[in-house]
C-alpha cells in the first residue's frame, strides 16, 4: 500500500515461448508441494537488548486474551480524553460496533496540542524532505499546533462545520498533514484522494461523500520535475457540483487557472488566520475519515473510520509493532498519505505518539538511485516502514547502491501491503538492516485501520514470509469453507474472530454492502472475512497468501500466486514476477507466469523458459509448474504499486484487457499483449 512508483527497468525486452505441460498431477506431487511450501525454516530471534527493553513483552498476549476489553481500555488510556467512556464496547447490533461509548475526544489535540502542553513543543514533529535537493523544512510540535489551528480557523471561515466532508488531494508536503489534522480538529471527516488518481476518480469520490471543500496544491515534485495537481481539481469540478471552495497550497509556483468565486490560496486563508483555536471534543464514534479502496469490481468503497477506537488502534500498534521509543527514535514511513498506511502510520499513530518523523515528497530514485538511503543516513532514521514492491525494485538495482550509505542507525524494519517473499525479506534484512534489524511483516487492511497480524520485534523470532500471529488484543484465525478453524499445516480463509477498536464502522452510505462484503461469508460464526487466503504452519504461525481471488485452483488443488512468484524470484536471473490462474479446460485453472529478468541476465538465453519452469518445479513441485511463462519488460501496476493481476489474467485467457485507467502506465499492457501475441 505505501506508494512506490515502479523504478525504471532495463532494456531486456524478449518474449518467451509457451511451455508445454507434460506431467500430470498426482497425489504424491501434492504432498511434495505442501512440504515445499512449508520448508522456509530460517528464524531470526529478536536482538537481546531490544528484547530486554521492549515496550510489549510476551505476557501481553495472555493478558489481552484474559480480558480483551480491559486490555483495550488500557490502550485507550494512551490518549487524552475530554470525557472518559463509560462502556468499552457495544457489539449488540452486529456487525455495527461502537467503542468507548460516552467518551469524547479530539484527535488533533491528541496528535499535537498535548505534546506542546507537556513541554515538548520544541521537539521536531516532521523532518520534511522535498524532492529537489536541499529543499527541506523542520517543523516542531509547537509550529504544527499553530499551523493546524490556523488551518482549522480557515476551514471554518470557508463554511466547513462539524460533520461536513473535506477532500484532500495533495502531494507529500507538510500542508497535507496540517489539512488532515485541521479537519479532525473541527470534526469534519476528510477523504484523502491519492495525488496519482485522475480527475474522474477524484470527482467520483467527492461525489460519493459529498465533500464541499477540496484542499489541493498547484503541484508537487516527481522525478525531478514539477507535476500539476490543480488542473485535475478544476476538471473534477466539471464532473461534480458538490465542490464549493478549493483551498490551494502554492508548492511549485507553476501557473494555475483561477476562479475567484471558488479558489482560495492557502497562504492567504491559512496564513492570515489566527493561531488560536480551541479544539472541541467529539463523541468517540464521530466520523474521522473516509478512505476509498479500489475494489476489484464496482465502484470504490468508502471505508469509514471513527475517532476514539481508531486513534487507540493506531497509537497502540505503532508503539507495539515498532517498539517505539519516542525520545530517541526517528521514524520514517514511505507510504503516501493518500493510502491508509499514510493515515495510520504517518499521521495518526506516530503523531499521537509524539514521534519525530521524516516525510519525503518525491520518488525513491530521484535525483539518484540511493536517495532513500541517503535520507536514512542524513536523519539517522531508526524505524523504517516500506513495501515489498519497493524492496524488490531496489534489489534489481543491486546492493551496490545502498552499500554506499551508512544506515547503522536503523533498528527495526517494517513491511506492509503484500506478502513479502523470503528473498526480499532476506535482502531487506541483510543489505538495508545490516543483519541486525528485526523485520515486522505487518498484515492489515484499509478496513482494519491498524496492524492486526505482525511479529513483535522484542518477542517474536521472525520467519521470512510469515506475518506470524495476531498482535495482543486481536484474535485472528484461518478457517475452512464452513468457518471451522483449520489445523496447523493447512490453509483457508483469514478471518478476525472478534471486534477491535480500529475496525471500519461501515461503507460510507452503504450499510448493506458493509454487512454483505465483510460479515456475510461467516455469518454464523460472526467472523470478519478479510478476503485473504492464509495458511497456518506447524507452529500455528500465519502465512498470508494474498487475496482469495489471487489464489488458484489447479486440478482441485489450491495454489498461491505468491508462492510461485516467490519461487521464480529466487532464480538468479529473475528480478520480478507475477503469476495468475488462467481458466484451463483440463485443470480448471492453470498457472501463467510473467517474468522480468534482471539486467545482467540479458535475454536469459535460449532455454530460459524451460530453466524457469524447472526451477518452479524444483522449488515448489510439479503441481506449480506454469503452463506458460512469458518474459516481459514490465508488469502492470496500479499507481500504488500493486500488480494488476486482473489484466494479466485477461491476457492469459486471451481477452481484451478492458479498463486500464488505474494503471500507472497504460502502455505496459500493449507491450505485454504484443509479447503474448508473439509467444503463442
Ligand atoms: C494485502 C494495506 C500479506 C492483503 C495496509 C490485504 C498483505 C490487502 C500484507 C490490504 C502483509 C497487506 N502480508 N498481504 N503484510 N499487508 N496485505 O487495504 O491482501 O491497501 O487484504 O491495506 O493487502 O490492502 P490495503
Amino acid at each position: 500500500q505505501p506508494l512506490v512508483t515502479t523504478l525504471p527497468v532495463g532494456p531486456n525486452v524478449t518474449c518467451g515461448t509457451p511451455f508445454d505441460q507434460e506431467t500430470t498431477v498426482s497425489d504424491q506431487s501434492t504432498a511434495e508441494t505442501l512440504a515445499n511450501l512449508l520448508k522456509e525454516d530460517r528464524r531470526f530471534e529478536p536482538p537481546a537488548e531490544l528484547a530486554a527493553d521492549a515496550n510489549v513483552k510476551a505476557n501481553a498476549y495472555d493478558a489481552a486474551q484474559a480480558d480483551r476489553e480491559g486490555f483495550w481500555a488500557q490502550q485507550a488510556e494512551r490518549l487524552t480524553w475530554a470525557t472518559k467512556w463509560d462502556q468499552v464496547l457495544d457489539w449488540s447490533n452486529k456487525p455495527f460496533a461502537k467503542w468507548f461509548l460516552g467518551g469524547t475526544i479530539n484527535a488533533a489535540y491528541n496528535c499535537v496540542d498535548r505534546h506542546v502542553e507537556a513541554g515538548r513543543g520544541d521537539k521536531v514533529a516532521i523532518h520534511w524532505v522535498g524532492e529537489p535537493e536541499g529543499d527541506t523544512r523542520d517543523i516542531t510540535y509547537a509550529q504544527l499546533k499553530d499551523e493546524v489551528s490556523q488551518a482549522a480557523n480557515a476551514l471554518t471561515a470557508l463554511g466547513v462545520g462539524k460533520g461536513d466532508r473535506v477532500a484532500i488531494y495533495m502531494p507529500m508536503i507538510p500542508e497535507a498533514i496540517v489539512a488532515m489534522l485541521a479537519c479532525a480538529r473541527i470534526g469534519a471527516p476528510h477523504t484523502v484522494v491519492f495525488g496519482g488518481f485522475s480527475a474522474d476518480a477524484l470527482a467520483s469520490r467527492i461525489d460519493d461523500c459529498e465533500a464541499k471543500v477540496v484542499v489541493t496544491s498547484d503541484g508537487g515534485y516527481r522525478r525531478g520535475a514539477p507535476s500539476a495537481l490543480k488542473p485535475a481539481v478544476d476538471e473534477a469540478r466539471t464532473k461534480t457540483d458538490k465542490i464549493e471552495k478549493v483551498l490551494v497550497v502554492r508548492r511549485t509556483g507553476q501557473d494555475v487557472a483561477w476562479d475567484d468565486e471558488v479558489d482560495v490560496w492557502w497562504h492567504d486563508a491559512v496564513g492570515g488566520a489566527s493561531t488560536e483555536h480551541t479544539p472541541e471534543a467529539f463523541d468517540a464514534e464521530h466520523p474521522l475519515y473516509v478512505m476509498y479502496t479500489s475494489g476489484t469490481t464496482g465502484k470504490p468503497k468508502g471505508i469509514l473510520h471513527t475517532t476514539g477506537g481508531y486513534l487507540t488502534g493506531a497509537s497502540y500498534t505503532h508503539n507495539a509493532v515498532f517498539d517505539l521509543k519516542p525520545d530517541t527514535d526517528v521514524y520514517w514511513c514511505t507510504a503516501d498519505i493518500g493510502w491508509v498506511t499514510g493515515h495510520s502510520y504517518i499521521v495518526y499513530g506516530p503523531l499521537a505518539n509524539g514521534v519525530t518523523q521524516v516525510l519525503y515528497e518525491g520518488t525513491p530514485d530521484s535525483p539518484e538511485p540511493g536517495r532513500w538511503w541517503k535520507i536514512i543516513q542524513d536523519y539517522g532514521v531508526t524505524l523504517f516502514y516500506t513495501a515489498p514492491t519497493a524492496i524488490r525494485s531496489f534489489m534489481k538495482q543491486g546492493h551496490e547502491v545502498p552499500d554506499k550509505f551508512d544506515m547503522s542507525s536503523l533498528r527495526i524494519l517494517g513491511s506492509v501491503g503484500e506478502p513479502i517473499n523470503p528473498e526480499a525479506y532476506i535482502w531487506y534484512r541483510h543489505v538495508i538492516g545490516g543483519d541486525r534489524t528485526p523485520i515486522v511483516d505487518t498484515w492489515w487492511q484499509t478496513e482494519t485501520g491498524a496492524v492486526m497480524i505482525s511479529p513483535l520485534p522484542g518477542v517474536t523470532a521472525g520467519k521470512p514470509g510469515s506475518a506470524m500471529t495476531a498482535i495482543p488484543g486481536i484474535e485472528a484465525d484461518v478457517v475452512d469453507d464452513e468457518g471451522n478453524s483449520v489445523p496447523n499445516g493447512s490453509g483457508g480463509y483469514l478471518v478476525i474472530t472478534s471486534p477491535w477498536p480500529s475496525m471500519l464502522r461501515t461503507i460510507w452510505g452503504d450499510d448493506d454492502r458493509y454487512a454483505d462484503t465483510y460479515w456475510s461469508r461467516f455469518k454464523a460464526q460472526g467472523y470478519y472475512f478479510a478476503g485473504d487466503g492464509a495458511k497456518k504452519d506447524e507452529d500455528g504461525d500465519i502465512w498470508v497468501l494474498g487475496r482469495v481471488d489471487d489464489v488458484m485452483n489447479v486440478s482441485g488443488h489450491r495454489l498461491s500466486t505468491t508462492e510461485i512468484e516467490s519461487a521464480l524470484v529466487s532464480h538468479p536471473k529473475v528480478a520480478e514476477s507475477a503469476v495468475v490462474g488462467a481458466s484451463d479446460p483440463d485443470t480448471g485453472q492453470a498457472v501463467v507466469a510473467y517474468v522480468i529478468l534482471r539486467n545482467e541476465a540479458g535475454d536469459g538465453g535460449p532455454d530460459i523458459v524451460k530453466e524457469l519452469s524447472d526451477h518452479v518445479r524444483k522449488e515448489i513441485g510439479p503441481i506449480a509448474k506454469p503452463r506458460q511463462i512469458m518474459i516481459v519488460p514490465e508488469l502492470p501496476k496500479t499507481r500504488s504499486g500493486k500488480i494488476m493481476r486482473r489484466l494479466l489474467r485477461d491476457v492469459a485467457e486471451g481477452r481484451d484487457v478492458g479498463d486500464t485507467q488505474t494503471l500507472a502506465d497504460a502502455s505496459i499492457m500493449d507491450l505485454i499483449s504484443a509479447g503474448q501475441a508473439t509467444s503463442t
